[in-house]
């Protein structure tokens, strides 16, 4: 762990495990470290990223402004799943801030990680550790398999607990804005706050995250409902095309030969899974993944956002 340490000392870049999803991770003040990381990744130079801090404590020294919500939510979250945008602090390089005027911070709940930030001393920087607009990582393996050579040191810390980004909210404006649905969800976060969060479409323009071509697999993907996809399965393969098929619950029946994923009904077990799952799929030589739609319930809002995406940005 002092090895990592001393790497992102150095100005490396180390891919970190956390409970949502491996990061790609580098001093958060040292802005050459930064842009080392969004050369490795693919990314726009000019997209904010996270800052991985060991706890509440980090907070004033990120943000000149730290609202009571904030210390509210991060006393209740941290370390967890839950990013939080602030007006910045002057001494945030615009490498991580995408030259806006806020940041975004969240200590995340892993145990190597946690260890090597308090080892560290300072914040790291670090978003999903995939390429661009693709799948984000939930294994090493698939960190290695996707920029392995490229990164200083990947950090096994086990398949990811949770296994979709973090909840976004921003507290900057009137209202506590989600930015970014995920395993944190709305009526969690405004009971603690005692007041109703302001919801996504108004604010989707400034965050990568919500471009329509995220979180894609290679293969298209059409999302169906349950009683639609067995008959587009069998529409495609008349058609002499190649379906997957990526189940939720249930397999519906299958002609042998078609690759099919069954995910859970539950929305925790079915996250968990989703992205190995769709690097599965998408290795699995199909020219097409039909997803069976998840319920329509505040449970599987982060899993419908992440799906409805890779439906619209997959195939690229
Ligand atoms: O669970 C997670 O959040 C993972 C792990 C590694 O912590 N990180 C992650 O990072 O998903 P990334 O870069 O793939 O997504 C971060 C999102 C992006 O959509 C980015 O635009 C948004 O956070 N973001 C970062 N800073 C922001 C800011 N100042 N204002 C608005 N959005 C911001
Ligand atoms: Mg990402």
């Amino acid at each position: 762990m002092s090895l990592a340490a001393d790497i992102l000392a150095r100005g490396g870049v180390v891919a970190i495990p956390t409970e949502t999803v491996y990061g790609l991770g580098a001093d958060a003040a040292n802005p050459d470290a930064v842009r080392r990381v969004f050369a490795i990744k693919g990314r726009p130079a000019n997209h904010p990223v996270i800052v991985h801090l060991s706890g509440v404590d980090d907070l004033p020294y990120w943000s000149r402004q730290v609202p009571r919500a904030a210390y509210l939510l991060a006393e209740r979250y941290w370390p967890g799943p839950l990013t939080l945008v602030l007006e910045r602090a002057s001494r945030v390089p615009d490498a991580v801030t995408g030259g806006q005027d806020t940041v975004a911070v969240r200590a995340p709940a892993h145990p190597l990680t946690l260890d090597l930030l308090r080892r560290f001393g300072g914040g790291i920087a670090a978003p999903s550790a995939n390429r661009f607009g693709r799948v984000s990582p939930t294994t090493a393996e698939h960190v290695r398999v996707d920029l392995g050579d490229e990164v200083d040191l990947v950090l096994d810390g086990g398949p990811c607990r949770i296994g979709l980004e973090s909840t976004i909210l921003a507290l900057v404006g009137a209202r506590p804005m989600l930015l970014r649905p995920g395993d944190i969800g709305l009526e969690a976060l405004s009971a603690v706050l005692g007041e109703e969060i302001a919801l996504p479409a108004s604010v989707r323009i400034r965050a990568p995250g919500a471009l329509a071509a995220h979180y894609a697999p290679r293969t298209p993907l059409e999302l169906l409902s349950a009683e639609a996809l067995p008959v587009r399965l069998v529409q495609l393969l008349d058609d002499g095309r190649s379906p997957a098929c990526l189940a939720l619950g249930t397999a519906p029946p299958l002609p042998p030969e078609v690759p099919c994923l069954v995910l859970p009904a539950d929305a925790a077990a079915y996250g968990a899974r989703l992205y190995a799952a769709l690097r599965e799929l998408d290795g699995a030589g199909a020219d097409r993944i039909l997803a069976a739609t998840p319920p329509d319930t505040p449970a599987w809002l982060a899993i419908k956002d992440r799906l409805s995406r890779a439906a619209r940005g997959s195939g690229a």
